[in-house]
């Protein structure tokens, strides 16, 4: 097979030795490592249809990758899988300024998006810390989330158009990005939190938007994580709210101590929201009257493009200063908003109750009822008994055990809790339907 992969790509895209397929089959945090006969690195889509059409009449089972940044154990071949990487399909193609949209290739970074959007004068408003790594494809994938849901969704709703490569080798292709289109099933939507289970992504036509003239950005602190948690339901009164984002005090110590960034203010506080509205107008008025309402202790507002940037880092690094703890359990939770503050307050307990001496860390994105819950110092055995604990809260409180990453090799088992049996044998029914053989990432999303 690998012979044939080489006949495909080019002997110098099929990699196989330890070195070179190192950063391939570990993820980001370090967490999951696994091996692989080969890494193929298809260029185009025909050549993504060639490898899965052999891979198929082969058996051979294949693991999806676009910037392997994915947090949950779905990117790396943790069975000896062959990595189909989709990193040189990096075309961007060329703004559509009537339509406001652009297609692009699955291997395009978030950033090459993000900058083509720019140069037309749009935005693209997907957007996440991981910009420069994680790809097109990926996030159409994971149905990746971000730092702006509130305003303008996630990635499903960004997406106009797609292709994709199925199990057998057939290319289907949808890009026209018709804005309204009844014409059956919405496959793009489909591929949309897929993770690589369904199909190979290989482009998507993307909606942008307006890029807004005005843009606030402040950070409020309050004197308690309750506090906080109770102020997003005011700041998402705010029709031009693009973000609220929770952080509390000892993840903003670590990141200090981590990496000298810090919030402008002479002491730490219990808990933060950085929020930023956006609009054609200036919506500073707007948002400081919802701020007065929510009552921080105390406000800092951006008033230039380096102090926004600087609150932002603030929050963004967070995912970096955990993993220098050691490579965390990270779990990724939705709440029903007016149930947002009491899990807040009881995660903390629930985590040391299963795993003692544990550290929870807590951030995430409030203004979604998003929360995410890292835990470090916990021994691997320890990790499965705090996962469950943790997830088992969030389901009976009525919340989702994936707000963004996805389910992956890590939370397969725990589907169930949010899952119907019928919606579960629905899913294998899809699975079985578009890939019968089950050589596309097999070990992942499914229990
Ligand atoms: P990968 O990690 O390569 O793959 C992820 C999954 O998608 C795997 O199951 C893989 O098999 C599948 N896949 C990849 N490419 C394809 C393809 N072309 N076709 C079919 N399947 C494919 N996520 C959020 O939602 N919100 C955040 O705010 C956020 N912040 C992050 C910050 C950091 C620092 C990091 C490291 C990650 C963050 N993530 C976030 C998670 C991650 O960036 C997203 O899940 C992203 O969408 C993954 O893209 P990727 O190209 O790296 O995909
Ligand atoms: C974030 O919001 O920072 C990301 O989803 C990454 C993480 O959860 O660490
Ligand atoms: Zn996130």
């Amino acid at each position: 097979v690998i012979e044939e992969l080489r006949g495909i790509v080019g002997a110098a895209h099929v990699l196989t030795g330890a070195d070179a397929v190192a950063r391939y089959v570990r993820d980001w945090t370090g967490r999951f490592t696994g091996a692989t006969p080969a890494v193929v690195r298809p260029a185009d889509t025909a050549e993504v249809a060639a490898v899965l059409a052999l891979c198929a009449r082969d058996g051979t089972p294949v693991v999806p990758q676009g910037g392997n940044t994915g947090l949950v154990g779905g990117s790396v071949p943790l069975h000896g899988e062959v990595v189909l990487s989709l990193e040189r399909l990096r075309a961007v193609g060329p703004v559509d300024p009537a339509a406001a949209q652009l297609t692009a290739g699955a291997g395009a970074t978030l950033a090459d998006v993000q900058a083509a959007a720019a140069g037309a004068g749009l935005l693209y408003p997907v957007d996440l810390s991981a910009r420069g790594s994680a790809t097109v494809g990926g996030m159409v994938a994971t149905n990746a989330g971000g730092l702006h849901v509130v305003r303008y969704g996630d990635t499903r709703g960004r997406l106009a158009g797609y292709e994709a490569v199925l199990a057998d080798g057939t290319v289907l292709r949808h890009l026209a990005g018709l804005e309204k289109d009844n014409t059956g099933y919405d496959l793009g939507a489909l591929l949309c939190g897929s993770e690589g289970t369904l199909g190979v992504v290989t482009a998507a036509r993307l909606r942008l938007v307006a890029r807004p003239r005005h843009r606030v950005t402040a950070l409020l602190a309050f004197s308690s994580v309750a506090a906080a948690a109770g102020a997003v339901a005011e700041l998402r009164q705010v029709e031009s709210l693009t973000a609220a984002e929770l952080m509390v005090r000892e993840g903003v110590a670590l990141v200090r101590d981590r990496f000298g960034v810090a919030p402008p203010f002479a002491e730490l506080h219990p808990a933060y929201l950085l929020v930023e509205a956006a609009a054609g107008h200036d919506p500073v008025d707007e948002l400081a009257a919802a701020a007065d309402r929510a009552e921080p202790d105390d406000v800092a507002v951006a008033d230039s493009p380096d102090a926004r940037a600087a609150l932002w880092e603030v929050r963004e690094r967070h995912t970096e200063a955990v993993n220098l703890l050691g490579p965390p359990v990270k779990l990724d939770v939705t709440l029903p908003h007016a149930r947002l503050a009491a899990f807040l307050e009881a995660v903390g307990t629930t985590v040391e109750a299963s795993c003692p001496g544990a550290r929870t860390w807590l951030f995430g994105h409030a203004a979604d009822g998003n929360v995410h819950v890292n835990v470090t110092g916990c021994a691997p055995a320890g990790d499965d008994a705090v996962t469950a604990a943790v997830l088992e809260l969030v389901a009976e409180q009525g919340g989702s055990i994936s707000a963004e990453h996805g389910i992956g090799t890590v939370k397969r088992a725990y589907l169930h809790l949010v899952r119907t049996p019928a919606e579960i044998a629905t899913f294998r029914r899809l699975k079985s339907a578009l890939d019968p053989q089950a050589i596309l990432n097999p070990h992942v999303l499914l229990p």
